[in-house]
């Protein structure tokens, strides 16, 4: 019997749209190879939902998401929308889908392909061979801790204020899949927290010791976290995953991604707890700057759709075909500009999927 999997589209703004339209190629191209049956349901979310509705992330969007097996993002945001209020920002949106669908976890591996270890800024014998995966926390810390908001002092003087807060259940549950994860890679897992300034990180510290007593197969360090930004553009190899707060998170992601020469290459998950779908959307942004262009690489959405066939949908093989696809592709010289190199040949967004197609019909 053919499987149904139902999948919530969000294109976004920006590049969003086009990188999108060949992450669904390919997955079409899957599901006829796999006896797979995709069905597709396209919402709004960001610039372009704002632009529809006047807000980032209507409530049927939010539905449509709830009501499906998986979330496929692309990306939102533009230069636009970025000096509305803030609860009419995109960003507003992707933390308002976050937090109802309940995402505490984001996975954000960075994997050197040895075909772009050229792309790196860091010397190749830094980087070859690194393999990374960042679980960031999601829905909580500075992001998400109240009070926040901009204040009026007594002596009419204006005070912006965010609060990093963690509970204990919080940090208990991004710490167990940390754990897991490392588990099921190599075994190292590095928690990474400013504990020596902060309580809130104190308190992550000493949650993230005692659990350890439940993973003893799993070897377990923690760095400060301006230590652990240096150590990653110093020596990355020494790091497999890595476990940290919301804030953290989202600033060692962007260095380790950067390892890789493109953040146009990397995917990534955030998921809930069981029975809520996964959300799987590139690590980078919507690029304004080449929208509509034809110029974007669509890897990263490509491969966040093989991340959702084997995180959510469970159909490991058809993820393992996806990425099989993009390294022969990458084998055989295409490359979208921000990944050119001298001697390969320079493709567009479209063209990109279709060699991609090619590859999978091999
Ligand atoms: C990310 C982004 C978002 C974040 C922004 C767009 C709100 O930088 O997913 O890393 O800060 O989480
Ligand atoms: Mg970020």
């Amino acid at each position: 019997m053919t499987k149904q999997h139902r999948i919530t589209l969000l294109p976004g703004d920006g590049i969003g749209p086009e990188i999108i339209a060949v992450a669904v190629e390919v997955l079409e191209a899957i599901a006829q190879k796999h006896e797979l049956k995709f069905s597709f349901t396209e919402a709004l979310i960001g610039g372009a939902a704002i632009d529809a509705t006047g807000e980032p992330l209507p409530e049927e969007t939010l539905t449509a998401c709830r009501h499906s097996d998986a979330v496929l993002l692309a990306a939102i945001g533009g230069y636009k929308w970025d000096n509305l209020p803030r609860h009419q920002r995109p960003e507003t949106g992707l933390l308002g889908m976050r937090a109802g669908l309940g995402l505490f976890a984001n996975l954000r591996p960075a994997t050197i392909l040895p075909q772009l270890i050229n792309a790196s800024s860091l010397k190749p014998e830094v980087v070859a061979g690194v393999d990374i995966m960042v679980v960031r926390e999601l829905t909580g810390g500075i992001y998400f801790g109240q009070p926040r908001g901009v204040f009026t002092t007594e002596t009419g003087e204006q005070r912006g204020v965010n609060t990093m807060a963690y509970s204990v259940s919080e940090i208990d549950r991004i710490a167990k899949v940390g754990f897991e994860t490392a588990q099921k890679r190599s075994g190292k897992l590095c928690s990474v927290d400013k504990a020596n300034v902060l309580d809130v990180s104190q308190l992550w510290r000493d949650r993230v010791t005692a659990m350890a007593e439940n993973y003893r197969n799993v070897e377990l360090s923690h760095l400060y976290v301006d230590n652990a930004v240096m150590q990653l553009v110093r020596a990355p190899k020494q790091f497999d995953t890595i476990v940290t707060g919301n804030l953290f998170g989202d600033i060692l992601s962007d260095a380790a991604a950067m390892l890789t020469g493109s953040i146009g290459m990397l995917p990534s998950a955030s998921l809930g707890e069981a029975g809520m779908p996964g959300v799987y959307e590139p690590v980078h942004g919507s690029a304004p700057d080449i929208a509509g262009q034809d110029q974007a690489n669509p890897l990263a959405q490509v491969l966040s759709a093989a991340m959702m066939l084997r995180y959510s949908l469970n159909e490991p093989d058809a993820a393992t075909e996806i990425e099989t696809a993009v390294n022969r592709v990458l084998d055989q010289g295409y490359r979208t500009g921000d990944i050119m190199s001298p001697g390969m040949k320079a493709i567009g967004c479209k063209e990109m999927g279709q060699v991609l197609l090619a590859a999978l019909s091999e």
